[in-house]
């Protein structure tokens, strides 16, 4: 039975979602404006219009509604954290902005390399992307790290995490998910992880990443759930069996891996991958995916700290993928990522 009720729910929230964090968007911008004009990069490719970016906006939107209403998986809700709570991260991001917008005029993005832990994580690592203050390694960048992205993406970065539970969904069709073991690569704050147990109480869920404050978020935002496996490793040499895993997700990661960390930790996906499991991989647009876009990801690493962004913009992920045996299955586009949906070879 079609569950329109849950649709109207879904259609409902993320469309109050949508307005506040357009609102927090436009303030933001506001506000950089007023801590001083830097001339804005212009980027010599084409850019959509407003109006573009809101109609595929509004089809994300529309795409996860549709989805609920045909019980492929319940209606989002993407936050553990209590209101109140949100509400101080909201004023913390902007409390940090003068902070981060003068380094960002610097192109200065090594506060993460003060922190203690940058000695125990790769130099590639341990500096600030996005021009976020102490990088990945800080439990005060944990906190504001969604506020920030949903911002930025006008509240669509949980919605384009969610396109990965279609894929999922049909996976999980005739399986019993108590059977069934799914890694997060690089989980960050646990948001789509909350998604996956929402979805299926009884999988077993793991989410391994190289931060640990990000970690310590995840697990609160799991609070009141059945919890996941959360392990602190680099995606490039996975402490984990080979074959132990029938899923394994990877959401807005590559871009930020140079190429050769990008391969290995693809290597490492299908290493631990069951033959026939599933990879379902989700990162941005590349250049040409959508041509009238291309200008914006000729931006995005002018205006944030995104140094191996540029490669992973042209890079051959499809035969990346095909090489360590993980077959195509279905490629589409939406909104501002990519998702790629791919097979592990089973043994001839
Ligand atoms: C842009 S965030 C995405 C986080 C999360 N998947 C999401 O959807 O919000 C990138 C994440 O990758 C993690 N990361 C970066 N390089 C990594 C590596 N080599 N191994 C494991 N995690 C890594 C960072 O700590 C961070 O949590």
């Amino acid at each position: 039975m079609a569950d329109t009720l849950g649709m109207a729910a879904q259609l409902a929230g993320q469309s109050l979602r949508f307005g506040w964090y357009f609102a927090l968007n436009r303030a933001l911008d506001w506000r950089t404006d007023q801590l001083g004009k830097t001339p804005r990069y212009k980027p010599t490719r084409p850019v959509p219009t407003m109006q573009q970016l809101l109609a595929d906006r509004a089809q994300l939107l529309m795409a996860d509604a549709m989805a609920v209403r045909d019980g492929l998986y319940p209606p989002m809700d993407d936050d553990g954290a209590s209101p109140l709570r949100y509400l101080g991260r909201v004023r913390q991001m902007f409390a940090d902005l003068p902070e981060a917008y003068a380094r960002r005029a610097e192109k200065d993005a090594t506060t993460a390399k003060a922190e203690a832990a940058a000695a125990s994580v790769p130099d590639y690592y341990a500096q600030d992307f996005h021009f976020q203050t102490g990088g990945y390694l800080t439990e005060d960048s944990a906190s504001l790290y969604d506020v920030q992205v949903e911002t930025l993406f006008m509240g669509a970065a949980g919605p384009m995490r969610r396109t990965a539970l279609t894929p999922i969904a049909e996976f999980m069709r005739g399986r019993d998910q108590r059977q069934v073991t799914l890694l997060d690569v690089a989980c960050g704050t646990g948001r789509f992880l909350r998604q996956v147990r929402l979805a299926y109480p009884a999988m077993q869920l793991k989410g391994l990443d190289l931060s640990q404050p990000y970690l310590d978020e995840a697990a609160r935002q799991l609070k009141g759930l059945r919890s996941a496996e959360l392990m602190q490793a680099p995606g490039e040499a996975m402490p984990l069996a080979d074959a132990s895993a029938d899923i394994v997700t990877s959401i807005f990661l590559f871009h930020e891996l140079p190429p050769q960390v990008r391969r290995a930790v693809t290597a490492e996906v299908a290493r631990v991958l069951k033959p026939g499991g599933l990879f379902v991989f989700i990162d941005s647009l590349q250049m040409g995916d959508k041509p009238g876009w291309d200008g914006l990801l000729e931006a995005f690493p002018e205006r944030f700290h995104e140094p191996y962004y540029r490669h992973y913009a042209i890079d051959d992920l499809d035969g990346m993928f095909e090489a360590a045996g993980l077959q195509a299955d279905t490629t589409s586009t939406p909104f501002l990522a990519k998702l790629m949906v791919r097979t592990k070879t089973p043994p001839v």
